[in-house]
């Protein structure tokens, strides 16, 4: 039996050509594994996450994006699918996720899935039975298996390295137990790469994306959108060590922006279209530039796609006005929206992230030994007045749980409770990514600050988050919360999503300032005090204002 469920019609909004949801939603990222914890074992679940749609309506969002929940030995926190199909015991089951897809639905919050197409989990049965057959065979070629280089193949077949460090080949005994062929996994051993140029890949995707479309989903977020294909030369390549690791080198990697990739998604796009609705596809591309990410959402692929040069940008004025300028550009000749994007589970938490002096690159992490680390106090400014700056923008935006409570990055982590791949397959070298995974604070006075009634935690939740628990910041004016929940109020009223970016340039150099609609956003990114006009109408302000000037590291919204 086919189960669908499909958001309130009472609640739909911009939902004809042109208006499509997805154009100017506020998606929220859950990481399942942090948000809420139902059953108590430290771990989150889908029946935490239906247990707290009450705050999620009041935050003001108007989609979710749940991390992978389905089977798998979470080896890489769930991006590592061993079924595609169903639900991991420790998140559920999959009556749990109808129940809360039908919850959401009923509330006007629409649900994105994740789509992990590049690699599946090395238990998944396509490999196991890759390993029983012999080279060649139809079950390897799901995966791609090469013969070793050297004398007697004893050599990986070139010298790619995988994302998380190390090589992204592994030698794998053959069914006689000799020695054999080599697998490629762009990421960790136990996430061996698709072939995507086989047919049984294309059609087992088609079928899987019509599973979650069955179930009533409204889109799927696309795990390494821009890797599934590779050069078919299989060329050496070393990766500029400095370069965010997933991605977007000014000469992409032979594993990076295949030009084959495009027609994978003109095919899902054909897959969503036979649905009713309006469904979405969001690719994690991490491209070389936005006029190349621009290509992932031509009119026939997908909907939306993150925008990581914006996500990277230093927070200096003159970068963002060009970020946001040449975006906008690349994308409205496309058709598709801006998708804006401070934080993630990949990326150190931009409450910390924008006030660090030295760089991380992306994925690298941070750790007690990273130079100037910002406190709390001195690096939340800057975070507001990010925000506050990205929700005025036109276009669609994505948060990631717990900014909205201000969290920082958890850099103090101790080496015995980091679980990210990366940190292992670099001995420690690179931190990896636990850090911005740590379940969020909801209660103050209650085990693991409300995340469960147990107190247990997968990851431990530093005691400096106490105040920052949701319901302190709840009745709190001045907090992040009330902040967050402020900004999306007043960007649905206005209709800043929909709106247009017209730049305003009375205003000095350290200074972004533009108009969307009705609404004068004047973000300070230097260290002056800055004059607002005398009669200016306050909708918002990222920090308070005294006497009408905008200090450092402040972003206004102003009525005109
Ligand atoms: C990108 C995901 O966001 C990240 O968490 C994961 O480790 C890699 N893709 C591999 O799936």
């Amino acid at each position: 039996m086919t189960m669908t469920s499909q958001p309130d019609e009472h609640h739909l909004s911009d939902s004809s050509v042109g208006h499509e949801w997805w154009r100017s939603a506020v998606i929220y990222q859950i990481y399942p594994r942090s948000f809420a914890d139902a059953s108590g074992d430290g771990v989150g679940d889908l029946r935490g996450v239906a247990s707290r749609l009450t705050e999620l309506q009041d935050l003001g969002i108007d989609a979710i994006w749940l991390s992978p929940f389905m089977t798998s030995p979470q080896k890489d926190a769930g991006y590592d699918v061993a079924d595609y199909c169903d639900v991991d015991p420790i998140f559920g089951t999959l009556e749990d996720f109808d129940a809360l897809l039908g919850q959401a639905h009923a509330r006007g919050i629409r649900v994105i899935v994740d789509l992990v197409p590049n690699h599946s989990s090395d238990q998944h049965p396509w490999f196991q039975e890759a390993l029983a057959s012999a080279p060649g065979s139809s079950e390897r070629n799901r995966y791609i298996f090469r013969d070793g280089s050297g004398e007697n193949g004893e050599l990986p077949p070139n010298n790619w390295e995988s994302i998380f460090g190390g090589r992204a080949w592994t030698r794998i005994n053959e069914p006689d137990g000799s020695p054999g062929q080599w697998y490629l996994h762009l990421f960790d051993a136990s996430q061996p790469d698709f072939d995507w140029s086989n047919e049984e890949v294309k059609a087992e995707f088609r079928r899987i994306l019509r599973f979650w479309l069955d179930r009533g989903v409204d889109g799927f977020r696309v795990d390494v959108a821009h890797g599934l294909v590779k050069d078919q030369d299989f060329p050496d390549y070393t990766p500029d060590p400095d370069s965010a690791s997933m991605g977007g080198e000014q000469t992409p990697a032979p594993y990076f922006e295949q030009p084959g990739v495009h027609e994978i998604y003109r095919d899902w796009r054909r897959v969503l279209e036979e649905y009713d609705g309006d469904r979405a596809l969001c690719g994690e591309a991490w491209v070389s530039s936005v006029d190349n990410m621009a290509l992932w959402v031509r009119p026939d692929e997908m909907h939306q796609t993150f925008n990581f040069e914006y996500l990277l940008a230093p927070w200096d004025a003159s970068e963002l006005r060009s970020i946001i300028d040449r975006s906008i550009a690349a994308f409205t000749d496309v058709g598709a929206p801006g998708t804006w994007v401070l934080s993630n589970h990949d990326v150190v938490r931009h409450a910390t992230r924008l006030s660090l002096i030295d760089e991380s690159p992306q994925g690298s992490g941070i750790g007690p030994d990273f130079p100037n680390i910002p406190s709390h106090r001195d690096a939340l400014p800057r975070a507001h007045a990010a925000t506050a700056l990205m929700l005025a923008l036109p276009g669609s935006a994505y948060l990631y749980q717990g900014e909205e409570l201000g969290l920082d990055e958890v850099h103090d982590l101790p080496p015995h409770v980091r679980q990210d791949p990366t940190w292992f397959r670099t001995k420690g070298q690179k931190y990896g990514r636990d850090g911005c995974r740590v379940p969020i604070p909801w209660e103050a006075d209650q085990p693991a600050f409300g995340f469960n009634a147990t107190g247990r935690s997968w990851l431990p939740q530093p005691d400096r988050w106490q105040p920052l628990a949701r319901d302190i910041q709840q009745s709190d004016e001045g907090s992040t919360l009330s902040l967050y929940r402020r900004l999306l109020n007043l960007r649905q009223q206005f209709g800043l999503g929909r709106g247009e970016l017209e730049w305003v340039c009375d205003y000095p150099d350290g200074v972004v300032a533009f108009r969307n609609g009705n609404v004068l956003v004047v973000a300070n990114v230097s260290a002056a005090e800055v004059p607002l006009p005398a009669d200016a109408q306050v909708l918002a302000s990222s920090m308070p204002l005294s006497d009408h000037q905008l200090g450092a590291d402040t972003t206004v919204w102003l009525k005109l």
